[in-house]
């Protein structure tokens, strides 16, 4: 059962006590990590130099490239044996990065995703249904770890196959759905085919969404088609998963936890602090992690605090939607693709002239890649050696980004040419 209330409802001076306390122990037990007790050294920075909140801005900045560049275990700050999981996500080429947890961390993760939960009024008389993809996704485990703490029914359905995923909603009662919000759409368009009102057939009442930008419209269209009460939950695997920051009933912001994150806005381009509430990108500092502490990570996401406090009580800062990356990542069905994966995968073709075009679009509900390539010479006459080939980098993009792109060879020359840095990818994709 979730048990922790006193720290979702902490003051303002009692959780930037917790988090200086925090703080400073997590900067200690970072020199375990050879990687941080490397960059303090190489700084001439010691643990006993942060002594207050302000000090945190003394400490470099981590990166992405960080995590790839220690791949797999160089950041650990305890020995492996003492960690129990790992998750792992793509990296922008080559290494993927990795996260390890300890048995605490996956139980204060667990305690964090419960706490999201219970804000938005579950409790254990619900029944939950994780449409994630389980396995490497952190939306999956994470989310089954924190409805199993709540003490709900689980429902691991997992991605995919959506006539089964409402047959499970129907026969087992769901009245919590975690779900992507492009793939609501989806959903609610299935229903419509097997006859299915979700107000008169289904007992769905809460929507989880997130692991991607969408806007408050898109929220509200949700609400309206399903019937329920959607909210929006942010999460990314270096800082766990889901559980970072979730709407509460208010539906204003999302509550950052700040026993667990110290959050800093900054300004991509110079990295300087933004005045308060202006638009930049977080960057957070993990302050209750084990196995793997990370100290002002680069997040990439654009946001702002916003002022004031919420009217719900809680005094941890609350969070605007997030408005895309600082970076040139995108996120399709859920799972994060970087442009240059798929230009890694395409250049090992003698086949392929350098010149390529990745596509987003909504088709029948479904959110859909297409990437169009130039061939390096003209081919006429040769349609089943060209069907052989686009299937065979099909197959190689699948295996590197995990979903199915639409391949299409174009002969050199039809596919516009960019002045300056190339316009590799055009999203057309339409949510409402
Ligand atoms: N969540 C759940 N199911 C999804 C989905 C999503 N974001 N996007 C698509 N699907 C469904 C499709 O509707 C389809 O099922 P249906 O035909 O029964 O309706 C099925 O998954 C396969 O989709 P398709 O587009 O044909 O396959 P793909 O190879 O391009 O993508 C997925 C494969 C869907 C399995 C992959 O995109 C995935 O695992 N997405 C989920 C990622 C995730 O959980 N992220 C959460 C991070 S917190
Ligand atoms: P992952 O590491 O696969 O969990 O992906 C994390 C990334 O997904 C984040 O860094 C964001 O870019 C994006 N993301 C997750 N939740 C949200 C959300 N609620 N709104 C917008 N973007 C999100
Ligand atoms: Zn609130």
């Amino acid at each position: 059962m979730y048990l922790h209330k006193e720290l979702e409802t902490m003051s303002r001076s009692e959780i930037k006590q917790l988090q200086l306390e925090r703080l400073k122990k997590t900067v200690n037990h970072c020199m375990n990590s050879p990687f941080y007790k490397k960059r303090f050294d190489a700084f001439g920075l010691k643990p006993s130099d942060i002594q207050s909140l302000e000090d945190l801005k003394k400490i470099p900045f981590t990166t992405k490239e960080d995590l790839r560049s220690t791949y797999p275990f160089g950041m650990a700050s305890v020995p492996l044996e003492q960690c129990i999981r790992l998750h792992s996500s793509s990296g922008t080429t080559g290494n993927p990065t990795v996260i390890l947890h300890t048995r605490r961390d996956i139980d204060q993760w667990a305690e964090a995703v419960a706490r999201c939960l219970y804000m938005v009024g579950l409790r254990s008389n619900d029944v939950f249904q994780n449409s994630s993809g389980y396995g490497m996704f952190t939306g999956g485990l994470g989310f089954q770890y924190g409805a199993e703490k709540l003490g709900m029914l689980t429902v691991p359905a997992g991605a995919g196959n959506t006539k089964r995923q409402i047959k499970f909603i129907t026969d087992f009662h769901t009245t919590a759905l975690h779900a992507i919000p492009s793939y609501v759409t989806r959903l609610y368009e299935v229903m419509q085919t097997m006859g299915i009102d979700p107000r008169r057939d289904t007992d769905l009442r809460v929507l989880l969404i997130g692991a991607e930008p969408h806007s408050d419209e898109q929220r509200k269209r949700i609400e309206q088609m399903l019937g329920v009460k959607a909210y929006n939950s942010f999460g990314m695997s270096e800082m766990c998963g889901p559980g970072v920051a979730f709407e509460c009933p208010e539906q204003n912001g999302l509550h950052i936890w700040e026993d667990y994150y110290i959050v800093e806005i900054v300004n991509p381009d110079t990295l300087e602090p933004v005045p308060d509430g202006e638009m930049g990108e977080m960057v957070l500092t993990t302050i209750n992690r084990e196995a793997m502490p990370l100290l002002r990570y680069r997040t990439r996401d654009l946001t702002r605090i916003l002022p004031g406090d919420c009217p719900c009580g809680r005094h941890h800062i609350r969070l605007d939607r997030f408005k895309g990356r600082s970076d040139d990542m995108m996120i399709l069905k859920g799972v994060n693709i970087f442009p240059i994966q798929i230009e890694k995968i395409l250049m090992n073709f003698n086949e392929l002239a350098s010149n390529y075009l990745i596509t987003l679009f909504t088709s029948n509900d479904n959110d859909e890649m297409t990437v169009e390539v130039e061939l390096a010479k003209l081919l006429t006459d040769e349609n089943e050696k060209l069907k052989s080939l686009a299937k065979e980098i099909t197959r190689q993009l699948k295996d590197e980004i995990l979903i199915t792109p639409h391949v299409k060879l174009v002969q050199k020359g039809t596919l516009p040419q960019s002045e300056g840095k190339a316009v590799r990818v055009n999203d057309l994709r339409r949510h409402f």
